[in-house]
């Protein structure tokens, strides 16, 4: 058996619906992981995220090859078991968390040496490296070694900087050597250059991986120009393959995205700002930290059928994020994921009764 296979079910103009099984189950895109960066979904335990339908979750190279170390997890039975999620699991390389460094890091063609952001010991990563901690981890889809470029720059550096990456791909290929068990996704790269993105494309095709991301973006460029990428690349990419945009973004953004013919997300964003008290509602954006509700007593949202939403007022939720009450956090970010899921539960039921435009339009018009 293959570690991954993707079934697509219905379309509606470029937005697709679908299916991609793994060896911890089957996940139902267009989809959205919530981040466990340090092998937690900050503040909610696996039951929580399981209540929330949860359907897959996202770790991260770096932080756990710093602490605990991937050889640790690998003896308590990989990620699933260290921290008991029994569902798919995507871990990122490291490429994008080791360049977001800035001055504690130095590029070469063998790899990234870098200062560890807790204690500042030295470490070097290279996709070879990157793949070894990936499969002690033993999540289901893994992420090639890449260099995510800032936005600022130019396309001279862009080039060098995509093909590095593509050669760093095909290393990653090669140290990929559990296939029946797990996936590997390449990345394409290539800035705002629609030439660029479509070479990347190309190049990694030519390597055949089980499923394509697009990097490099939400990287500080307006919108627009995000959407315009997206719109350029995503219908070049294998219909037969899952597509994932890699580290976004508002719910504006992952309805825009998957209208482009985006099947995976993934994004701090809920997690995040949950904590410092935006939520997300049916109606738009709530400031929970705002003098206004104080003495509201209706729940956070009325069309919400979450724990925080079913059982708690506003008022409350203001007055725990004003004293700083861990509880808050967790209702909040209870709330958030229980949103995020559920816009992406009706993305793909609008797909699949082929009413996507409107309720595409209807969802756009909340943020207004
Ligand atoms: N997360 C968000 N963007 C990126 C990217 O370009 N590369 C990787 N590896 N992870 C990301
Ligand atoms: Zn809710």
């Amino acid at each position: 058996m293959q570690s991954l296979s993707f079934q697509l079910k219905h379309t509606c103009g470029q937005a697709r619906a679908g299916t991609v099984t793994t060896r911890h189950g089957t996940i139902h895109t267009p989809i959205f992981m919530p981040v466990g960066t340090q092998a937690t979904v900050k503040a909610l335990s696996p039951r929580e995220l399981d209540e929330a339908q949860a359907q897959i979750i996202l770790g991260n190279t770096y932080h756990l090859y710093l602490r605990p170390g991937h050889e640790l997890v690998k003896r308590f039975g990989g990620l699933h078991g260290f921290m008991n999620w029994p569902k798919p699991i995507l871990t990122d390389s490291g490429g994008y968390q080791v360049f977001s460094l800035g001055s504690l890091r130095k590029i070469t063609e063998e790899g990234v040496e870098f200062r560890s952001h807790i204690d500042g010991s030295r470490h070097f990563i290279s996709p070879e490296k990157s793949l070894e901690i990936q499969q002690a981890l033993g999540s289901d889809i893994m992420m090639v070694f890449d260099e995510c470029p800032p936005s600022t720059a130019d396309r001279g550096y862009i080039e060098k900087s995509l093909a590095m990456t593509l050669r760093w791909a095909s290393r990653s290929r090669t140290a990929w050597t559990n296939r029946q068990q797990q996936a590997l996704f390449g990345i394409i790269q290539g800035g705002l250059y629609p030439d660029l993105r479509l070479q990347s494309l190309s190049a990694l095709v030519e390597m055949d991986f089980p499923g394509y991301a697009i990097g490099g973006l939400s990287v500080g460029e307006p919108p627009e120009k995000m959407y315009e990428v997206v719109e350029h690349i995503a219908p070049a990419m294998p219909a037969d393959r899952p597509r994932y945009l890699m580290g976004v973004g508002t719910p504006v953004d992952l309805i825009q995205c998957i209208d482009r013919g985006v099947d995976m997300f993934d994004c701090v964003m809920p997690t995040r700002n949950a904590r410092n008290g935006t939520l997300f509602t049916s109606t738009g954006k709530v400031n929970i930290k705002n003098a206004r509700y104080a003495e509201d007593h209706e729940p956070l949202d009325s069309q919400c059928s979450c724990y925080t939403c079913r059982n708690f007022s506003r008022g409350y939720l203001r007055h725990l994020y004003q004293c700083g009450e861990i509880l808050g956090l967790r209702l909040n970010t209870l709330h958030n994921i229980h949103y995020y899921l559920q816009l992406m539960a009706g993305a793909r039921a609008a797909i699949a009764d082929g009413t996507w435009n409107r309720w595409k339009n209807q969802q756009l018009d909340i943020y207004k």
